[in-house]
C-alpha cells in the first residue's frame, strides 16, 4: 500500500506499540509485519524461543523497534511478564492482537479429553489471559484489541469440535469485553478468516490437493484469502478509519460462511 493511501500511510502507527500473541509465524506474523510497515514498534510472543528470534530478526528489517520473548499463552504469569516487558521497553500498548492457536483434524469420538482441552486452553483461555494481562498496560483511551477467530465459530465443521467451540468462545469473549472496556476507551473486535493461503492452519485442514480443490469449490470467490488481506483488515480496524468498530467480528472468507457449513463440510468430506 502506498504512502498516498487515504486510510493507511507509512506513518499511520508511528510511535504506536503493537503486541502480538502468536506473532512469530503465519497470519499473526503477517499482521505484525503490516503494523511494522506502518511505523509501529512491535513485540511478539510464542512458545518457541527460536521462532521468536527469527521473527524479531525479520521484523527488524521493517522497524527499528522489534522485540519479543518466549511465552506460552496458557501460562498467565508468563504472559503477564511478557506484556510488562513490552511496556517497559516500548511504552503503553496501543494495539493488542491475540492470535495464538492450535488446530488438528479429529472427529469428536476419537478426540481425547486432553486433546479437546488443549485447543480450548490455547485458543480461548489463552485469549482471555492475553487480554486480561495486557489490560492494565493498554493506552486508554485509544487502544484496539483484535482477537483472531475463525469461520469455525459460526460454521460447525466436522473434525473441528475443539476449534469450533474455542473460536465461538473467542467471539463471545470479544463482545463481552467490548461492552465492559468500551467505556474505558478500549475497543475490542475480532477477525474471523476463512481459509488463508500458505498457512500452517490450511496445511493441516487441507492436507491434499483434492481437499484444497474441493474446499475452493465451496468458496464463492473460488480462492483462499491472502495473508496481506487479513493483515490489512487488522490495520484498518486499529486505525482512525475503524474507530467506531467495537464488538464486531469481521468475517474475511470470500463468502464461504454465507453458504453455511453444509457446502464446506461436504466438500471436505468428499475430498
Ligand atoms: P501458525 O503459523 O501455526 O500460527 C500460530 C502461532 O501461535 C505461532 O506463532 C505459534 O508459535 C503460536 N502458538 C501456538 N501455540 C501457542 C501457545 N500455547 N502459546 C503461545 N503461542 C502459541 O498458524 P496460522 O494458520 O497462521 O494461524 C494463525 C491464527 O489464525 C490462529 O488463531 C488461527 O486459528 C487463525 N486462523 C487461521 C486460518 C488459516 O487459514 N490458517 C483461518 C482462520 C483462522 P509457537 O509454535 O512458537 O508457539
Ligand atoms: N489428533 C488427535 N489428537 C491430537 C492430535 C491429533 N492430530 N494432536 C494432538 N492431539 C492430542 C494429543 O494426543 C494430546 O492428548 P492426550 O494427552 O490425550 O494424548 C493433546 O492433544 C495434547 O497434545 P500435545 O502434543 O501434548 O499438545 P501441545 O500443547 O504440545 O501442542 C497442538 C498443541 C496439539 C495444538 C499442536 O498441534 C501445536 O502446537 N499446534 C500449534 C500450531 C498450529 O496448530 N497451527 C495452526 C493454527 S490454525
Amino acid at each position: 500500500m502506498s504512502t498516498t493511501d487515504p486510510l493507511l500511510s507509512t506513518d499511520s502507527f508511528t510511535e504506536k506499540v503493537v503486541f502480538v500473541a502468536g506473532g512469530t509465524s503465519g497470519i499473526n506474523l503477517a499482521i505484525t509485519e503490516r503494523f511494522a510497515s506502518l511505523g509501529a514498534k512491535v513485540f511478539v510472543i510464542s512458545r518457541s524461543q527460536d521462532k521468536v528470534d527469527r521473527a524479531v530478526e525479520a521484523l527488524s528489517a521493517v522497524t527499528p523497534m522489534a522485540a519479543g520473548m518466549a511465552a506460552d499463552v496458557r501460562d498467565y504469569d508468563a504472559v503477564a511478564q511478557a506484556v510488562a516487558t513490552c511496556r517497559e521497553q516500548m511504552g503503553s500498548i496501543d494495539v493488542l492482537v491475540s492470535g495464538a492457536a492450535g488446530n488438528f483434524v479429529s472427529d469428536a469420538a476419537s478426540l481425547s479429553p486432553n486433546g479437546f482441552r488443549t485447543v480450548i486452553d490455547i485458543d480461548l483461555v489463552g485469549t482471555f489471559n492475553v487480554c486480561r494481562a495486557a489490560f492494565e498496560h493498554l493506552t486508554k483511551p485509544g487502544a484496539s484489541i483484535i482477537n483472531i477467530s475463525a469461520t469455525q465459530a459460526i460454521n460447525p465443521m466436522p473434525g473441528q469440535v475443539h476449534v469450533c467451540a474455542a473460536k465461538a468462545g473467542i467471539d463471545a469473549l470479544t463482545k463481552v469485553l467490548a461492552i465492559e472496556w468500551g467505556p474505558m476507551g478500549v475497543r475490542v473486535n475480532a477477525i474471523a478468516p476463512g481459509p488463508v493461503d500458505g498457512t500452517e492452519g490450511m496445511a493441516r485442514l487441507t492436507p491434499t490437493p483434492a481437499h484444497r480443490e474441493r474446499v475452493l469449490s465451496a468458496i464463492p470467490l473460488r480462492r483462499y484469502a491472502r495473508l496481506d488481506e487479513i493483515a490489512n483488515t487488522a490495520a484498518f480496524l486499529s486505525s482512525p478509519a475503524g474507530a467506531n468498530f467495537n464488538g464486531a467480528v469481521l468475517v474475511c472468507d470470500g463468502g464461504q460462511s454465507v453458504l453455511g457449513s453444509g457446502a464446506f463440510a461436504a466438500a471436505w468430506a468428499a475430498a
